[in-house]
């Protein structure tokens, strides 16, 4: 691999080649045929890919959307390495100001990837420098000022934006409109956690059974992010307890004292689940306030817990709040008629 060029905005970018097997963390796939899950994404994707590199044009621009750590941004190197072209990487909040996405979008050469993760956080005036630049290639910019201001437009390189969101209802839909492609990214199932379990071991050299992958699987909210992060922390048992083999008693020991349960649930989901249920008695209760009795973002409750929360069918979003299902009193083992 061309190694990494970061420069000082905090854009990263790089080159894939096709002896690479993983990209910067180390497990990511690099190509769509490593890339385990998500298959109707995966389908249409090769499909749209193979269409573009055929016609020998820029793919078209693509908007990936789901939970966190469902891999949008595995998505968006893959999309470079399968086409070849360089990537690089920025976010909503990274652009502070319209000058910012100017510099990067002059900086793009011809066919590159430029990745914007949480693009439904750029804000409205950064954003509709965007519009021309997805749909015509062009930069229209405004130069010198009071009498003199004149419009300019400026041709741009043909590249392809992906942009990356978890709340795709949040994007603007002049924005939205200018995807070509739009993927939504859901949870995965067991049996796929697993198989994610499995190549990030392989590629980490972590003995572990067949077993104990699908115990660290099911308890992963369905997000590889989650999986591979709990495979290196069980590794770290193993390495101390059980001379690096990951057997699924190890496993089991390792996520009881992380704290983490069958379903896969933490203190945090704990406690959520808990303020709904004893501090609001079972009834409605808004984002905010539930953050507040957990000490947790607001943001962090919607984008990092509720997720699965909902998926679980622990709790439900009503018009007047969020509120607990009866799934999360057996969870608790509360009878919610004693509330
Ligand atoms: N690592 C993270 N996400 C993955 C996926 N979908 N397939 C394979 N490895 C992964």
């Amino acid at each position: 691999m061309k190694k990494d060029r970061t420069d000082g905005r905090g854009i990263v970018s790089g080159q894939a080649s096709s002896d690479d097997i993983v990209c910067e963390s180390g497990i990511r796939p690099l190509f769509l045929k490593d890339y385990i899950g998500q298959d109707r994404a995966k389908e249409n994707l090769k499909i749209f890919i193979d269409a573009a590199l055929k016609r020998g044009e820029p793919l078209d621009h693509v908007l990936l959307s789901g939970s966190a750590g469902l891999g949008k941004t595995t998505l968006a190197g893959i999309i470079a390495g399968e086409t070849g072209r360089d990537i690089r990487t920025t976010s909503g909040p990274a652009i502070e100001r319209p000058i910012d996405l100017v510099i990067i979008l002059k900086g793009l050469h011809e066919g590159d990837v430029l990745f914007i993760d949480e693009i439904h956080r750029l804000r409205r005036p950064i954003e509709e420098i965007l519009y021309s630049a997805m749909e015509d290639f062009m930069l229209d910019r405004v130069i010198n000022k009071g009498v003199g201001a004149r419009p300019v437009r400026i041709r741009l390189p043909k590249f392809t934006l992906v942009g990356a969101t978890t709340r795709i209802g949040s994007l603007s839909s002049p924005l939205r409109a200018r995807f070509g492609i739009i993927l939504p990214l859901s949870f995965y199932d067991d049996a796929q956690l697993k198989d994610i379990v499995l190549r990030a071991a392989g590629i980490l050299q972590v003995r572990i059974s067949e077993d104990a992958a699908l115990e660290i699987a099911s308890r992963s909210r369905g997000t590889p992010r989650i999986a591979n992060r709990m495979l290196r922390r069980i590794r770290d048992f193993a390495d101390i307890k059980n001379g690096g083999v990951i057997d699924s008693e190890t496993a089991r020991d390792a996520m009881k004292s992380l704290a983490v349960d069958r379903n896969g649930l933490d203190s945090v989901d704990r406690a959520i689940l808990e303020s709904m249920a004893f501090r609001f008695r079972g009834r409605p209760a808004s984002l905010d306030s539930i953050a507040a009795a957990v000490s947790e973002e607001p943001e962090n409750i919607e984008e990092v817990y509720e997720p699965y929360l909902l998926k679980l069918g622990f709790i439900e979003k009503t018009s007047r709040g969020r509120q607990l299902l009866p799934a999360a009193y057996d969870y608790l083992g509360i009878d919610c008629g004693s509330l």
